[in-house]
């Protein structure tokens, strides 16, 4: 069984965009040691994440994301069990592999997902938006 999680934040003052790099770095190679994917978007001051994998990883990466102090007021939009992975190739994908699979998927792969997972890659995807758009307001997720 895989467990599916993702979840808004808030980057905290003790986040430097300039370690954004590092973060990836360091959480890729924590998630790809226990067969997890996802994806990870920052912007102004957000986070959006996506994350899933077998049980007993996911336990341990959640807690990860829980008690570091780089962000804060995380919002879960979803956990949930899962028989397949939105995005089993990417240890922590980032918003560039996300609008390459945009353009080269032609969205039949969404079917193979739970209506959670769905409607999560609808947010990952209004994130990029709101972010394209210059993130004049605060994000708000879309209806869920
Ligand atoms: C937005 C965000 C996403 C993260 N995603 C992951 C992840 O996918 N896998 C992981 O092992 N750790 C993840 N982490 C935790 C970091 O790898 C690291 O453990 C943590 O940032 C250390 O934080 P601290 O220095 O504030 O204690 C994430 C942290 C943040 C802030």
């Amino acid at each position: 069984m895989n467990l599916s999680w993702c979840y808004l934040s808030a980057a905290t003052p003790a986040f430097d965009v300039g370690r954004l790099d590092e973060l990836y770095r360091s959480a890729r190679e924590f998630n790809a040691a226990r067969q997890i994917s996802g994806v990870l978007l920052y912007g102004h001051g957000r986070f959006c994440q996506m994350i899933e994998g077998p049980e007993a990883g996911m336990r341990e990466v959640i807690a990860r994301v829980h008690d570091s102090a780089l962000h804060a007021d995380l919002l879960t939009l979803h956990q949930e069990p899962v028989a397949v992975p939105a995005f089993a190739s990417w240890s922590l994908g980032t918003a560039s592999d996300w609008r390459g699979q945009r353009t080269s998927s032609a969205g039949s792969t969404l079917d193979t997902l739970t209506p959670a997972q769905q409607a999560a890659c609808r947010v990952l995807q209004h994130f990029i938006d709101w972010e394209d758009a210059g993130a004049t307001q605060d994000f708000t997720p879309i209806r869920y």
